[in-house]
């Protein structure tokens, strides 16, 4: 029997800092981690059935730092400022529709 995933949609971000090395910390990280937290429970989006918002260590694709990544999509993003979150939560988090311009390239890595 299947059965709904707890919450439909979840996105971690990473806000991994290194010393004296790149990391997605350098790039504005936290700042657009609080901002998505706060904007999912502006749109009454956070909890059961609706959208988690999740710390994350490094995902190994530093390069393209800061990177969050969706699930159960598996949609992977890079962004820059309060509005590409802005993007992230209207168009893909409320509405499943990815937001195609900010899609972390699979070359990517570490
Ligand atoms: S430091 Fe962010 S993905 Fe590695």
């Amino acid at each position: 029997m299947s059965s709904p995933s707890y919450y439909q949609r979840h996105i971690f971000f990473c806000l991994n800092q290194r010393e004296n090395e790149n990391a997605c910390a350098q790039h504005g990280a936290q700042e657009a981690f609080d901002h998505c937290k706060q904007r999912v429970k502006a749109e009454k989006l956070a909890g059961k059935g609706g959208v988690r918002v999740n710390k994350a260590g490094c995902l190994d694709r530093c390069a393209g730092g800061p990177v969050a990544v969706v699930y159960p999509e598996a949609v992977w993003y890079s962004f820059v400022d309060k509005a590409d979150i802005d993007e992230i939560v209207e168009s893909h988090l409320k509405n499943g529709q990815v937001v195609e311009r900010l899609v972390l390239d699979d070359s990517i890595g570490r």
